[in-house]
């Protein structure tokens, strides 16, 4: 029997009480029937759990976070990440995991960029598809977070995105409509902010009108913590679960609404039911065995302390580091020679004490962690000095080891330079401070620590070729030092792996594996959704629409740091032979296929990319955007044939009179490359109108009056003037 079919069973006062939480972490039980409490638990890297009374983090596996997880664009590997995260969340009673979050990031500003995987939409949802399919394989639920448009922390909990349809939909909404399609988690969680002026928490148009009638979803709707204003509007709108629980407070307010006969008990029913499904998908039994299970206010057991496979997960935790590192600039200094003579002078606070996480509700106490300072002493030995640097502030999860008083920057700095001087190769590690890469803040600029900048500087004009490896959970700019460097790697927060995953890239053990997810501007000021940042007077307008990331850099043409998908190997690639074949020209179905040959002399991997532009379209359109990719490891002189199939959805765009999905007939090129500006080979093929027949004919001139056009997606969703009827 499912628990489903308790529902008639259930009282009104036990209906309402599915529909809060138990405390901060539970749903309430209904002991009467022997109803049991789902327990939810924070993701998404790694999982952050209270061992109940005397609230105490447990250790789990700190992977790399979302953000560097994606930087591998490897989706056998997220999968795995995924299916680790679900394994300890099982062994530790956890039933939901909250996560992942597919938050697009508008702005490099966003503190809490390091938890979200890209600024495009289609690569977000890929890896959350791999997440949530990993996950749940593990017979634990993942919730999707933040349903939608919560791309800033500044006054998140009540800025109102002033958005258009058709860039909600092509932008903020794929990753949250792929997932729903292709993986079903078991559940959403809601956002903060308003969208329209109204909270998510109580979007209709989005949580009933899109998520359930468009997209069909049937998993619970929780809502983030707090998120919820006037809890009948949020039943009525389709909030299933709000979270945390309010002792009672807001189940009386459902009752009192039906009784009053303002809130239809049907509403409660909808809600109450898909608690049920929820709570029936999470009992032991349900899926895989799962350790004994803890009620709120127990204590873990000490079998559930020492999780499973902890050596296993942190060896998993390490190659997910090494194949997210991404190395951006490299004048052939790297690979280190790891048998060599050279003396290596290490520089950097984080180099002992590294960033692997972000700070906020995401951040989670690791089994252990590998610093690279441990890791390079292990390789090198005597051949490698150490030397502080800079100040390292909060840490967070190191604070104890950090030395009590230190000297002053300036000291710091003149050691490490004196030490460099002396050495033939120089590695500095510097990195973002924990406040920088935080939930409930944003940054206010790009820039480096200055007293990291002053010191890189310095490091730049010796004689003595420069490594900079950046520890940030999002693009950080890179003047007056980046030219003066002969390498730079970005390691992102890649968990308490990435002492060894470093090593092993630094001196050629491991090819670097990342590619970038977004792109590195050359200053804040070129950045898109700059303007208006972060709003005023409790509005936020997405002005940029559409172009955000490398479809902003590639309409205006504007010069780049680094740009998105870019990365280099130790070894390079040749793309050959490009073919285009429409599968079904009616579908849109086209496969896409070219040759990948390592040509140089070590083994190594490269992630082929597909985009696809429609030069002559109608409506304003990105120059070009990623499809698809796949990413191949090849020894020297191997070679292999990569297809990549796309659909109709790829070539379409978000109509905004109907607010639906379109392709417009005509000519598109599809390109195929290793980054969004390194583009091998393109081709044209021709593709007819889409057609489904209720689609109103497009208008390639002027003649459509302005107020035709909705402009924001308001209180009751987007206002459709001149929609025809369907
Ligand atoms: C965050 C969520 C998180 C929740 C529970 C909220 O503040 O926005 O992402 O899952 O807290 O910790």
């Amino acid at each position: 029997m499912s628990l489903v079919d308790l529902l008639p069973a259930l009282t009104l006062a036990e209906k309402a009480s599915l529909l809060s939480g138990d405390g901060d972490w539970w749903t309430q039980a209904v002991p009467r029937l022997g109803l049991p409490a789902v327990e939810l638990g924070d993701g998404p890297h790694g999982l952050r759990t209270e061992t109940g009374v005397d609230m105490v983090w447990v250790p789990s596996t700190c992977f790399p976070t979302l953000s560097a997880l994606a930087a591998t664009w490897d989706r056998d590997l997220v999968r795995e990440v995924g299916a680790a995260l679900g394994a300890e969340a099982a062994a530790m009673g956890v039933h939901l995991v909250l996560g992942p979050g597919v938050n697009i990031k508008r702005t490099p500003l966003c503190g809490r960029n390091f938890e979200y995987p890209s600024e495009d939409p289609w690569l977000t949802g890929d890896v959350a598809v791999a997440y949530v399919t990993g996950v749940q394989s593990a017979g634990v639920g993942a919730c999707v977070k933040h349903f939608a448009a919560n791309n800033q922390e500044t006054e998140r909990t009540r800025i109102s995105v002033e958005v258009d349809e058709r860039t909600l939909r092509e932008l903020y909404l794929v990753a949250f409509e792929r997932v729903v399609h292709d993986a079903e988690p078991w559940a959403l969680m809601c956002s903060y902010n308003r969208i329209g002026g109204t909270y998510a928490s109580a979007h209709r148009w989005l949580l009933t009108t899109v998520l359930r009638e468009e997209w069909g979803y049937e998993g619970v709707v929780v809502s983030d913590w707090d998120a919820v204003h006037d809890k009948v509007a949020t039943v009525r709108a389709g909030l299933d679960l709000e979270m945390p629980g309010t002792q009672g407070r807001t189940d009386a307010q459902v009752v009192a609404a039906v009784q009053a006969g303002t809130l239809d008990e049907a509403d409660v029913d909808r809600a109450a039911r898909r608690v049920l499904h929820l709570v029936d998908r999470a009992r032991p039994g349900a899926g895989v065995v799962r350790a004994s299970g803890h009620r709120p206010g127990d204590e873990l057991t000490a079998d559930q302390l020492t999780m499973l496979d902890a050596d296993a997960h942190h060896e998993l935790a390490r190659r997910a580091a090494t194949a997210s590192l991404t190395l951006v600039r490299n004048s052939g200094v790297l690979p280190l020679d790891p048998d060599g003579s050279d003396r290596v002078a290490l520089i950097g606070g984080y180099a002992r004490l590294p960033r692997i996480q972000g700070g906020g509700s995401a951040g989670v106490r690791p089994t252990r962690v590998d610093t690279p300072l441990e890791a390079m002493r292990a390789a090198l030995g005597d051949r490698l000095d150490f030397a502080e640097g800079y100040p390292v502030g909060e840490t967070d999860y190191y604070q104890e080891q950090a030395p009590a008083a230190l000297p002053s920057a300036g000291q710091l700095a003149d050691e490490a330079v004196a030490l460099a001087a002396r050495a033939d190769v120089t590695v500095a590690v510097v990195g973002l401070p924990l406040a920088a890469d935080s939930e409930a803040a944003d940054r206010s600029d790009l820039a480096l620590p200055a007293d990291q900048v002053a010191l890189l500087t310095r490091l730049a004009a010796l004689d003595v070729p420069l490594v900079v490896v950046v520890q940030a959970g999002s693009a950080v700019t890179m003047d007056p030092w980046h030219d003066g460097a002969a390498a730079v790697l970005l390691t992102g927060l890649a968990g308490q792996g990435v002492g060894g995953a470093l090593a092993d890239v630094l001196l050629g053990a491991a090819d670097p594996g990342g590619r970038l997810t977004e792109t590195y501007p050359l200053a804040l000021d070129d950045t898109p959704g700059v303007v208006g940042f972060p709003g005023e007077r409790g509005h936020v307008v997405y002005g940029e629409g559409v172009f955000v990331g490398y479809r902003w850099y590639d309409v205006l043409d504007r010069a780049v740091r680094y740009p998105f998908g870019y990365g280099l190997s130790y070894t390079s690639f040749a793309y050959d032979d490009l073919q285009l074949d429409v599968l079904d020209a009616a579908a849109g179905r086209v496969r896409c296929a070219v040759t990948v040959t390592n040509i140089g002399t070590r083994r190594g991997s490269d992630v082929v990319q597909v985009y696809v532009g429609d030069p002559s379209s109608a409506v304003h359109r990105p120059v070009r955007e990623l499809k698809g990719y796949a990413k191949v490891a090849l020894e020297p002189g191997g070679s292999t044939r990569v297809a990549v199939d796309l659909t109709g959805r790829d070539f379409s765009y978000v109509d905004a009179v109907c607010g639906r999905w379109r392709r417009e007939g005509g000519q598109f090129v599809v390109s195929v490359g290793s980054s969004s500006r390194d583009l091998r080979a393109s081709a044209v093929i021709e593709l007819p109108d889409d057609p489904d027949p209720t689609l109103p004919r497009l208008v390639r001139d002027d003649a459509v009056p302005t107020e035709a056009v909705p402009w924001a997606v308001g209180t009751d969703g987007p206002v459709r003037a001149g929609a025809p009827a369907t």
